[in-house]
């Protein structure tokens, strides 16, 4: 079969090449992509927002299904728009509806959603510029520190945790008068959750779900979690405390829940949910939705599956995923970015990146890449993700870094403490 993949960052590579194991695909395209997809396949000039340029390559190669990476084409529509479309509706998208990608695209709906199937998360009330002075005083019957969502997509940027009543008010103000445009005209204010972070995902068909391997991910730039967020610096899979009794839990009060709401609410729903938990006292909390996998964890979570993946995406297409086998390797597996200097805020594009034909039993998979002359450059704040396998974390970890020595691009930088914490 011919398959699409839609993005162009380091999840896309790690989705790439899995995909590309797979006895079932003749030919694998990615749209964009970057210089690390142009190996496990062949990287076509499109937008992944780019649903005409989409759907007339689509019909000229005879794809046969869509994969889709990020959450920008399905909040806009990919999947309706295919479901549309006379000509495109029985070529599967991997991915949620329109409808269904509001999980992600509205902390509010995501909030209600959890509220109306009892899925435990931080109590919250969504104000708007109207209701300010409401969420003024509601703020002051909460606790320090106060976190503040803006409802809409706004780049991973829109959550504010500040430590003070006086910066929570002022902030609430900012956000309602445009601080994130039309994003934060709606803001969620929410308790504070104290726990360690841990993204569970699952493969669902709208009816069966398969669970793969959980991770860890590592937002902040600095060392022990310092700094401002990124879009992530490693990761790291499976997760200690997601042992299989914490895992039943997830389950039960969460993924099942979430699964069976969506076809309760007619909600279209063929995709990954990625759920972005938090650990309180033992018990799994949501923080949030995301209806795709996640980045970086993508890239430690897909070297842990040993199945066919696009077995399983048929599964999904075709409503029997009950039918499909899920196995997992039990081994390690983790991810190293190595980011350019500065991000994440200014940084340069355009370096030479060096060593990449040295590196030995690892995996790399490119973030923010591209290829000018010939020549491999950084493209991106995340520019390569070294992923590896080990008997456990620590081993997989003093891979990655052994061969992230060996990469070289002006102004590297990484963490040296990712899985330190767990
Ligand atoms: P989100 O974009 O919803 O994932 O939020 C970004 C980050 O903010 C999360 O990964 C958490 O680290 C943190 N966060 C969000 N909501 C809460 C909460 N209710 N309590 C504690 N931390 C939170
Ligand atoms: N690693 C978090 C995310 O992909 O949103």
């Amino acid at each position: 079969m011919k398959i699409l993949l839609l993005g162009s960052g380091g999840r896309e590579h790690a989705l790439a090449w899995k995909i590309a194991q797979s006895e079932k695909v003749d030919q694998l395209y990615i749209a964009p992509g970057n210089a690390g997809t142009a190996g496990a396949g062949q990287n076509v000039p499109l937008k992944a927002d780019d649903f005409d340029g989409i759907r007339q390559f689509v019909l000229e190669h005879c794809v046969d299904m869509v994969v889709v990476g990020p959450e920008d084409p399905l909040v806009k529509g990919v999947y309706d728009y295919f479901k549309n479309d006379s000509l495109l509706k029985d070529i599967p998208v991997i991915g949620p509806s329109r409808q269904g990608a509001v999980l992600e695209g509205s902390k509010d709906f995501a909030k209600g959603f959890m509220r109306r199937h009892g899925i435990p998360t931080a109590a919250y009330r969504t104000f708007t510029g109207e209701t300010l002075e409401e969420g003024l005083k509601f703020l002051e019957t909460l606790k320090a520190p106060y976190v503040l969502k803006a409802d809409g997509l706004c780049a991973g940027k829109g959550v504010l945790i500040l430590p003070t009543l006086e910066e929570a008010r002022k902030e609430l103000k900012e956000m309602l008068g445009g601080m994130f445009g039309t994003a934060s005209s709606s803001v969620v204010i929410e308790e504070f959750l104290s726990g360690i972070e841990c993204s569970v995902f699952v493969l669902t068909d709208g009816r069966h779900y398969k669970i793969l391997p959980e991770a860890k991910d590592y937002k902040r730039i600095g060392e022990h979690d310092t700094g401002l967020n990124t879009g992530g610096m490693g990761s790291v899979s499976p997760v200690p405390f997601a042992t299989p009794e914490w895992m039943k839990k997830v389950e039960d009060r969460i993924i099942r829940p979430t699964v069976e709401g969506l076809a309760e609410e007619g909600i279209d729903y063929k995709g990954f949910i990625f759920f972005g938990l938090i650990n309180v006292d033992g018990d799994p909390m949501v923080i949030e939705y995301n209806v795709r996998m996640g980045d970086p964890e993508t890239e430690s979570v897909m070297l842990r599956i040993k199945s066919d993946l696009v077995d399983l995406l048929e599964g999904v297409a075709q409503g029997d995923l009950d039918q499909r086998t899920l196995e997992i390797d039990d081994r390690s597996a983790v991810c190293v970015m190595l980011v350019s200097g500065g991000y994440p805020e200014a940084y340069e594009k355009g370096f030479p990146i060096t060593g990449i034909d040295k590196v030995t039993d690892s995996i790399v998979f490119h973030a923010g890449t591209a290829l000018k002359d010939g020549q491999i450059v950084t493209n991106g704040g995340r520019v390569i993700a070294v992923s590896s396998y080990g008997k456990d974390k620590e081993e997989a970890l003093r891979q990655s870094f052994s061969q992230a020595q060996k990469i070289q691009f002006e102004k590297k930088y990484f963490r040296s403490d990712i899985g330190q914490d767990l």
